[in-house]
Formats: C-alpha cells, sequence, structure tokens
C-alpha cells in the first residue's frame, strides 16, 4: 500500500463512450464483446477504473443518455451475461467501474413515461412535470438547452410537459418520493452487482423552481446562440454566460438537489467504498465533504482554451481552497460532449508536445484525473461535411437553425453543425491501420464515420511498437503515478518565482518530493534552479527535449516543454 487513499482517490479513470470503443459483433458498432476483448489493453495502458458511458436500453436519440430501462443493457451492446464478464474482468484485473446515471429525465419511450402520459389519472402522471398551458402557449417561456421551448403539448391531455434536454427526454418529478424510490432501485441494482459508483448526469437540472416564474431574460434563445457563434474574447464569453444564467435560472442549481443528493450517498455508504462523481463543477456538491458526492469535477480548467499558467495557477489555488475538508479534487480536459483534447488544446503547430503537457498536468495536479478514451493516441475531432452521417441531434438542429438566422450555404452550416455538435470527439476509436481502423470488419459501416488520421500513424498499433508515441507517454506517465505516493496523495504547494508561463510545483510524501516544471508557452522558460530548492535533480519523466544540466545555474524548458523532477540529496 503506497498511499493511503481509497481506491478512487488514487484511480486514473478511463471514460469508454461504449457505441465507439470496440465492436465485437461487426456491426459498426461497439459492444461489451469487443469491450471485454479490450480489458487487457486497458490494463496495459495502466489506467485504474473506467467510466461507461450509458449502457442502458435506450431509443438513442441522445446518444443513450435517454434511458428506456434502468435495469438492463441496450441490446446492440449485448445483455447482462456479458455485461458481467466484463465487470468481472475488470475487477479480476484489479480496475472498478462506475456506470452513468441519469435521474434527470428518461427517455420518452420508458414504460414510466408512455404510463405517464396515457392518462390525467393514471398513477405515473405525477412521475414527470406535468402543467397546463397559458393562453394557448407553454406554461413558462422557459427554453430547453438544446433547443426551443421546455415544454411540449401533449396531444392526448392537452397538457404540457417539461423537458431540459431533447423533447424525447422528459424530466423526472424528484419531488414525487416514488420517483425516488424507484430510480433509488435501480441504482442498488447495480451496486449489488458489484459495480462500483456512478457518474451523475446532468445534476444540477434534477430541480425546478417550484413557483414555475417566467424568466426575466429579454433576449431570446436565437440571438444568445447567434452571440455565442460570435464569440471574440473572454468578455464576450461572460456576456453570454450571464445571459445564459438569466434565462435559465429557475431550471437549475436548485438547492433541494443537495438533499437528494445526501440520501444517495447514503445507499452508496451502504455498500463498501462506493463512489459518486457529479456532472457538475459545483462545489457545493461536496456537502460538508464526505456526505454528498465524493468528486465533483474541475470544469472551469477544461473550459478555457488555450490553457496558460496563470490561469491554471488561479484555477488550482482557488478550487483546492474551497473544497472542504474531507473533499477530493477530480480533473479532466475532454469528455464524450466536448472537443478532442488534442485539438481544442492544441495550437496546431506543438499539438504532440502540448499533449504531453495537458498530460502531465493532469496526472500529477492533486486529485482524481479522468482521461476520455483516444485521447493516449492524440485522436483529433473530425468534422463530419455530410448532414446526412450525423447522429448527434444537435448537430443537424444547429445547422438548420445557423441556416434561418444566418442564410448560409447548406455546406457552411453543415460546418457549424459539426462543430456544434458533438459526433466530433464520438468516431470509433482507432485500433490499427487496417480498415475502418480496425474498430470493426471491413465493408461494415461503422456508426460514424472513422477519422482518416488512423492512415497516419494515429492508432494504437503504431503508437505502442514506437517507444517515442504520445501512447508510449500515457503509459510511462500512468505507470509512474501509479507507483508514486508523492502524485497519488501528496501535499500540493505551488513553487514560486517561476517565469509567467511555467506552471510548477511541488508534491510531497512522507519520504519523497517531486517537483513538476510545465511550460504553458511557444517560447523556451529559463528557469533558475534556486527557485527550485536543490542542486542535483534526477529526472523522472519529460515530454520535449529540454536542457537540464546538473550543477548549470539555470536549466531551460523547451516550447510546451515539461519536466518531473526528483531532488537528489
Ligand atoms: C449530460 C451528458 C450529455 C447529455 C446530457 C443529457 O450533459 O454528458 O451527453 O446529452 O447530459 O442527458
Amino acid at each position: 500500500m503506497i498511499s493511503k487513499n481509497k481506491w478512487w482517490q488514487s484511480a486514473v479513470f478511463y471514460q469508454i463512450y461504449p457505441r465507439s470503443f470496440a465492436d465485437g459483433n461487426g456491426d459498426g458498432m461497439g459492444d461489451f464483446t469487443g469491450m471485454v476483448e479490450k480489458l487487457d489493453y486497458l490494463q496495459n495502458l495502466g489506467v485504474d477504473a473506467v467510466w461507461l458511458s450509458p449502457h442502458y436500453p435506450s431509443p438513442f436519440i441522445d446518444c443513450g443518455y435517454d434511458i428506456s430501462d434502468y435495469e438492463d443493457v441496450a441490446p446492440e451492446y449485448g445483455d447482462l451475461k456479458v455485461f458481467k464478464r466484463f465487470l468481472n474482468g475488470l475487477h479480476q484485473r484489479g480496475m472498478h467501474l462506475i456506470l452513468d446515471l441519469v435521474l434527470n429525465h428518461t427517455s420518452d419511450k420508458h414504460p414510466w413515461f408512455l404510463e405517464s402520459r396515457s392518462s390525467l389519472d393514471n398513477p405515473k402522471r405525477d412521475w414527470y412535470i406535468w402543467k397546463k398551458g397559458k393562453d394557448g402557449k407553454p406554461p413558462t417561456n422557459w427554453y430547453s438547452t438544446f433547443w426551443g421551448s421546455a415544454w411540449e403539448l401533449d396531444p392526448a391531455t392537452q397538457e404540457y410537459y417539461y423537458h431540459f434536454f431533447f423533447k424525447e427526454q422528459p424530466d423526472l418529478n424528484w419531488n414525487n418520493p416514488e420517483v425516488k424510490a424507484a430510480m433509488f432501485n435501480a441504482v442498488r441494482f447495480w451496486l449489488d452487482m458489484g459495480v462500483d459508483g456512478f457518474r451523475l448526469d446532468a445534476v444540477g437540472t434534477i430541480f425546478e423552481d417550484e413557483h414555475y416564474f417566467d424568466h426575466p431574460e429579454k433576449s431570446t434563445h436565437e440571438e444568445l446562440i447567434r452571440l455565442e457563434l460570435s464569440i471574440k474574447n473572454l468578455e464576450e464569453q461572460s456576456i453570454v454566460t450571464k445571459t445564459w444564467e438569466k434565462m435559465f435560472q429557475y431550471q437549475h442549481d436548485m438547492p433541494g438537489v443537495h438533499g437528494l443528493m445526501r440520501e444517495l450517498r447514503k445507499v452508496l455508504d451502504e455498500y463498501d467504498q462506493r463512489v459518486l462523481v457529479g456532472e457538475t463543477d459545483d462545489i457545493a456538491f461536496y456537502g460538508n465533504g464526505d456526505d454528498e458526492l465524493n468528486l465533483v469535477f474541475n470544469f472551469p480548467l477544461m473550459r478555457e482554451a488555450p490553457l496558460k499558467a496563470s490561469q491554471i495557477r488561479a484555477n488550482q489555488t482557488e478550487r483546492l481552497t474551497k473544497i472542504p475538508t474531507g473533499g477530493w479534487p477530480c480533473n479532466t480536459l475532454g469528455n464524450h460532449d466536448s472537443s478532442r483534447i488534442y485539438s481544442r488544446f492544441g495550437d496546431g503547430t506543438h499539438n504532440s508536445l502540448q499533449a504531453r503537457l495537458n498530460l502531465t498536468l493532469m496526472l500529477t495536479l492533486k486529485g482524481t484525473p479522468f482521461l476520455y478514451n483516444g485521447e493516449e493516441i492524440g485522436m483529433t475531432d473530425y468534422l463530419i461535411n455530410d448532414s446526412r452521417l450525423f447522429r448527434d441531434p444537435l448537430s443537424l438542429e444547429y445547422a438548420r437553425i445557423i441556416q434561418q438566422l444566418e442564410g448560409l450555404s447548406e455546406k457552411e452550416a453543415v460546418h457549424i453543425g459539426a462543430e456544434k455538435g458533438r459526433d466530433k470527439c464520438r468516431t470509433p476509436m482507432q485500433w490499427a491501420e487496417s480498415a475502418n481502423a480496425g474498430f470493426c470488419p471491413q465493408g461494415v459501416t461503422p456508426w460514424l464515420p472513422v477519422n482518416p488520421d488512423f492512415k497516419h500513424g494515429v492508432n494504437v498499433a503504431a503508437e505502442m511498437i514506437d517507444p517515442n508515441s504520445l501512447w508510449n507517454y500515457y503509459r510511462n506517465l500512468l505507470q509512474i503515478r501509479q507507483h508514486s505516493a508523492a502524485l497519488l496523495s501528496g501535499d500540493y504547494h505551488e513553487i514560486k518565482g517561476l517565469p509567467n508561463e511555467v506552471f510548477g510545483f511541488s508534491r510531497t510524501s512522507v519520504d519523497k518530493t517531486l517537483i513538476v516544471l510545465l511550460n504553458f508557452s511557444a517560447a523556451v522558460q529559463n528557469i533558475e534552479r534556486t527557485a527550485l530548492g536543490a542542486p542535483v535533480y534526477q529526472i523522472v519523466i519529460e515530454g520535449g527535449t529540454n536542457q537540464w544540466v546538473d550543477g548549470a545555474k539555470t536549466a531551460s524548458l523547451q516550447p510546451y516543454g515539461c519536466v518531473i523532477l526528483e531532488p537528489q540529496n
């Protein structure tokens, strides 16, 4: 035991997007058979836990985040038997598994909703949020975050139901104790099976303001989107964020959610060593530090690109101070909703170095890191240029809206749709240089097009055999972290007196200190050795080729270079 952490504090999580990870039955779609075949891959890479995006039966309008049965496996992914093989396979290899849990809404095809919508007096009517319209209009002026009104008129009963996301994702009414009981049963179903916890989807939107007032924002959703598309600087970004907050003020972050999180946490605590991770950056979800969520994502770090040393420094100072005692940080730079790290945080020239730099940041900061499948080989955003191939309805919506608002050509609109939608970061995993990047057999059409850069070295097989590849950097650093008490649980101290563009800190455990230096600039940065304390260092790992000659007064980091040092006595 090299650290006194709980398993989820030491673990590096790896998010698997099931549809795109590995196709075991040759139908062009990822599945559990494929995932089972990749168990050794995960172990060899050196990750410790998997977060699985939704694997439940679903009409797949929102790619599985519209669940129609919380206690089963999507038939296209397999069944409970093969699910258990995957779960047990992870456990046998010392890894853990957490599932995605969508509490806010179900699919409109879930039997609960089918019952609820069937009549005004159905016993499940109150499981969802139904309201009468106002003068022939929806009950409030609230928007769905995805587009249009948050209310959908149901012709059968002439009432509106509420949906924060797509209209095929009706929000559950969490004020109804039966909803809670049913959902907690589903939670127990997986925990009893041995699942190690959950990533909680969209926790902030579970409750709505009970008064159902109209929001006071004057600009329309169209105007907000138009503004969003033309953002040029942080100031404009902040205007958009503020407008958004006003527009959606009655639809998220209602205080009631914390009581629910405490109750859910109690359920998890009936079991040994389970974990709750929230899709939120709100520190309030740590509760008193040990009674709500175990982990809350540090999304502010991921939101700002390009990454700058000053901004990371401020981010760490702020978050580490605010997280209550007992709470544990959680860092990530990418997931299935955001641009690929390689594209988003790369400047187009130094991407390969920046990918190493960003990983070094993630794996050395205090807290639990989350990686997203494919980032280990530097997968990039792939923009689909044919709207018939879009699978994320957001792309289609955006293309349509933009074409309407701005009168763009079809081609331009499709481009914006591809950029604003999420297909670009969900394309199939690139395993090899063979047909379809080895994701599915030759002649089969994968559910989303494969990024053709797999032919130019961006694939697992090629990178595994190249000692200088990004994949091998991931593997080396993951191993270093796994065996370093300083990185797993050591104290964090920012190092002062470094060039402004260099973010540096030490991690100190009982018997070891490691120094991490990260150059977030395109210029060489010289570092006065006196700033670091000891005269002689051993290089633990470095990204790029820096100038680190023992005995010299200054050392230098190459553009976007980074290094982990161990002071020698
Ligand atoms: C979360 C998911 C996203 C999904 C949404 C609605 O934000 O990460 O993919 O569309 O919730 O469930």
